[in-house]
Parts: C-alpha cells; structure tokens; sequence
C-alpha cells in the first residue's frame, strides 16, 4: 500500500452518464475502509480552478446509487484548456493537501488529464464516463448500458406508431462520433438501417431499401448523431430516391443521458471506483481503469483515446439488417 495518499480528491467532468453517483459511492466506500480521506470536487476541471471542494461521506453517496446524473455536477471547462487555468487548479489542490486523484469522464476529461499531468505531479486514475461507449481501454463505460435501454424503450414505442401508420422513421440516437448507441439500440429493436459514422457502406444499402420500399410497411432506421449525413440529409435523399414516402424524423436527445442506471452500470461503477482507490493504494498513476473481458484493467493515459472502429461481427449484423 502506497502510504503517500492519505486524501482524495474525486471529480466527475464532461457530459454526466448514469452511473456516475455508483462509482462516486465505489470510491468512497473503498478510501473509507483503509481510512483515506476523500474530497468531492464540484464540476470537474471548472470546480477545481475555483476550489469548489466538498467532504464526501460513503453514506451520503449510497443513497444516489439509484440515481442518474453526478452528485458532483459536471462542466466542460473552457478555462482548464489554458496553462493558466491549469495551474490555478493545481494550486488549488495542493492548497486542499489532496494527494490523489481521481476523474470520472469521457475523452476531453483523458485529454484534460494528459494537459495537467505536464504540470502536476499528483498521482491520478481516471474513469470511463460517458454514454457514447467510445473509449479505447474498456469494453463499456459507465452510462452507454443505460442510455441504450433508454434508446430501446423509445424505439418501441415509436415502432408502435411507425406500424400503425406505414412509416418510415430516422431516430437519431447519440453519440458525438460514436455509432456504439446506434448500432446497439439499433439491433436491439430489429431496425430495417443503422446509420453510423464508422461504416462507409450503410447509406448506400439503406437507400437500396428504400428503393424497393411500397409503403405497406413500416421502416425504422436508427441514425446516429455523428453519422456524416445526419438525419435531415438522409431525409432528403430518401425523399428523392422515393418521393412517395411518409417520412418523420425522431430526435431522441438528452433522454438518453438520465434516468436510473442500470443494473450493469451500477454495477461497472461500484467495481471502477473501487478499483481506482486500489490503484493509487498501488502506487500506479496515469492510468485509465477500466473492464476488459469483464476482468478489471489499467490502461496509461496517452493510449485512451476515441474509439473509431466497430467489430466485425457488429458490423455484418448491420449488413444482414439492410438486406
Ligand atoms: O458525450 C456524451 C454526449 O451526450 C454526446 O453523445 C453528445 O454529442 C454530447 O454529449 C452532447 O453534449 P452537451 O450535453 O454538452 O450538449
């Protein structure tokens, strides 16, 4: 055990993700049984150059275990993308004697990470937080599992009207520039087309599918947000290939990023805030922890980064889908 870290300080950055509040709860839980102190700090990067700190107790924590969004709050911070803001949070933070930390978000808060670590000595671990399950060095991150079941209950629901009326509907899904959400509610809800940024293909077999559609039926296509096109392009040049269509366009947006975490996502964020506890106990640093095959590991910070690329067997799931 590393005797250095004696105070945490834990922040979560970027977009919020279900699940959150469970890896929040995770880490305390873990500093509190080896007697660790922990410091929330408040709105990420943005909270640390004000030294908005807050103690944290594990037992606080536990009741928003259930809950969507970050006890914490969350910022994408302008000023933390300067020296100056940098060293003013790192001032900060030796003010408040934190010796560890520990950082919860998605690949600007990993780009914010590296930044500091030019001028910051203090060991860091950081978390996999965000909805568009596009980092590399984890198999999911806390909040996709969640925002895709979101996705999926809206699809239904949208399906049921999709088959009333004999249309065609484009459901944008989220997913900055990230396909992940798209293609797993997409095939989650057996859509007829998936759109996504990674797949160069997709659009072309989708309007094939067009072509030969006869309005006696409904069509979903689920479209991510990232997909080159976007929605009201594939719109258009659907109505071009196939005038006829009755044709509307479902944004599903920011419902995506709330509710309750799911069992998995409470699940990922309990074992990740632990293990990032246990990690600086270890004396590493500089590491994102994540899962892989379900088993927990440390990937170093300059290898986290976007995850443009989909799987082979997802992506002939796609192909069979437009066919
Ligand atoms: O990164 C998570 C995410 O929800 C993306 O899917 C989306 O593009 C973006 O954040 C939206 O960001 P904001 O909430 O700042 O508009």
């Amino acid at each position: 055990m590393d005797k250095n870290v004696k105070h945490i300080g834990i922040f979560t950055s970027g977009g919020d993700s279900p699940g959150m509040n469970a890896a929040l709860y995770g880490a305390a839980k873990a500093a509190e049984s080896h007697g660790i102190k922990i410091t929330g700090i408040r709105r990420g990067f943005e909270g640390m150059i004000d030294g908005d700190f807050v103690e944290l107790k594990a037992k606080a924590l536990q009741e928003a275990v259930h809950r969507g969004g970050t006890l914490l709050k969350t910022a994408r911070s302008e000023r933390f993308r300067t020296l100056g803001g940098r060293k003013a949070a790192l001032q900060k933070l030796e003010e408040k004697e934190v010796d560890a930390l520990i950082a919860i978000g998605g690949d600007g808060t990993f780009n914010g990470l590296l930044a500091f670590e030019e001028i910051c000595k203090i060991p860091a671990i950081g978390i996999p937080g965000t909805i568009d399950n596009d980092l590399t060095g984890s198999d999911f991150t806390l909040g996709f599992d969640t925002a895709v079941n979101t996705a999926i209950q809206s699809i239904d629901k949208i399906r049921d009207t999709a088959e009333s009326h004999n249309r065609i509907f484009l459901v944008e899904v989220m997913g900055r520039d990230s396909g992940y959400i798209a293609i797993h509610s997409g095939l989650a809800t057996g859509a007829d087309g998936i759109l996504i940024p990674e797949s160069g293909d997709d659009f072309v077999r989708l309007l094939e599918t067009v072509r030969h559609y006869h309005s006696e039926e409904a069509l979903i296509v689920v479209v991510s947000e990232g997909d080159e096109l976007g929605v009201g392009l594939v719109a258009e040049k659907i109505r071009e290939v196939n005038p006829g269509v009755d044709l509307r366009i479902t944004t599903l947006g920011h419902v995506q990023r709330g509710g309750s975490p799911s069992a998995a996502d409470r699940m990922l964020g309990m074992r990740l805030g632990a293990a990032a506890v246990e990690a600086l106990l270890a004396g590493e640093s500089a590491a994102m922890a994540g899962l892989m095959n379900n088993q927990l590991s440390l990937t170093p910070f300059e290898q986290v980064v976007k995850q443009h690329r989909v799987s082979e067997e997802l992506e002939g799931l796609m192909k069979m889908l437009n066919t």
